[in-house]
């Protein structure tokens, strides 16, 4: 299966944060927002990702994650000259896809939950046609909506509809057969002007070939449109990662875990980071995982760095 990243648009309620930068480098606590996506893909088993991004913005990207080696996966870079809506991300995918299946995913999403691996490696496994992935929100008219029958199946889809069905949101992250290209290319802009994935879901729906996993109580999914939703993000990541002592979304870790780097080519990676990201991935490679303290930030530590002992 390949991958793609949609990393668009000009992040307009973002801005002044977004006036040089692409939103998707933005940080989130203490990583690239770009990092938490292509970490799912990864954690998929993708090694192929094709990054999609805005003029002038792809070159960041390069520079910040090149040719995907050093991560033990291959990253191409395409470009999307308007924001014409995330379908178009398989027509300008398209050879990128060849006759494969194909992952995208949206350059602002955050994915946390148990066992969340296990689930996208089953999707994987078992896509027949296209499989979406539900999350209930309260604020449902912002987004893709499912609608699901008294058995919790898939029976409707709508875009930001004025009265949800349902407020189960259809998540940024969807997996397809190769059909997706085909579809695509037939595809009518919609009023906004958009090539809509929810128009794309709506074509596997009514030939009884889409599939929802519902990520239930416990599981995180965020998108960071607002300065609000992008500071809660790196709330979230920080609480877990001090608390946890582990990290979320970090490419390096996911490509050792899942044998795309050794442990030599993990400690290299790990020494062009300063410090305690650094530190955390020496841990990982080391013989002995107990966390050593040198490694591990105080909670909120105080300015002098001298936290409870
Ligand atoms: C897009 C999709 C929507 C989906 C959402 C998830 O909306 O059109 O169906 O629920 O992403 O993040 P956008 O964020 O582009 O408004």
């Amino acid at each position: 299966m390949k991958g793609i990243i949609l990393a668009g648009g000009s992040g307009t309620r973002l801005k002044p944060l977004t006036g040089v930068v692409s939103k998707q480098i933005l940080p989130v606590y203490n990583k690239p927002m770009i990092y938490y996506p292509l970490s799912v893909l990864m954690l998929a088993g993708i090694r192929d990702i094709l990054l999609i991004s805005a003029p002038g913005h792809l070159d960041m990207f390069r520079r910040l994650l090149g040719d995907g080696s050093s991560l033990g996966v291959r990253i191409d870079y395409a470009e999307q000259k308007e924001p014409n809506g995330i379908a178009e991300a398989f027509l300008l995918g398209a050879d990128h896809i060849g006759d494969d299946q194909v992952a995208l995913i949206l350059g602002d999403n955050v994915f946390h939950g148990y066992k969340f691996s296990d689930l996208l490696r089953r999707t994987v496994e078992q896509l027949d046609g296209c499989a979406l992935f539900g999350y209930p929100v309260q604020d449902p008219w912002r987004y893709g909506i499912a609608e699901l029958d008294a058995d919790r199946r898939l029976v409707g889809l709508a875009e930001k509809p004025g009265e949800p069905r349902s407020n189960i949101a259809v998540t940024g992250l969807y997996m397809y057969d190769n059909d997706v290209v085909r579809m695509a290319q037939g595809l009518v802009p919609s009023e906004r002007g958009e090539l809509e994935i929810t128009d794309i879901n709506r074509i596997y729906l009514e030939q009884g070939r889409a599939h929802l996993a519902e990520l239930g109580r416990g599981f995180v999914w965020l998108d960071m449109g607002t300065h609000d939703s992008l500071l809660e993000a790196g709330q979230y990541v920080q609480i877990l990662e001090q608390r946890q002592g582990v990290r979320i979304g970090c490419v390096e870790e996911v490509a050792y875990r899942k044998g795309f780097i050794d442990a030599e080519e993990c400690r290299l990676l790990a020494h062009e980071q300063a410090g305690e990201y650094g530190d955390y991935l020496l841990d990982l490679v080391g013989a002995d995982r107990v966390p050593s303290r040198r490694n591990h930030a105080e909670p909120f530590a105080t300015p002098t760095g001298a936290g409870p002992r």
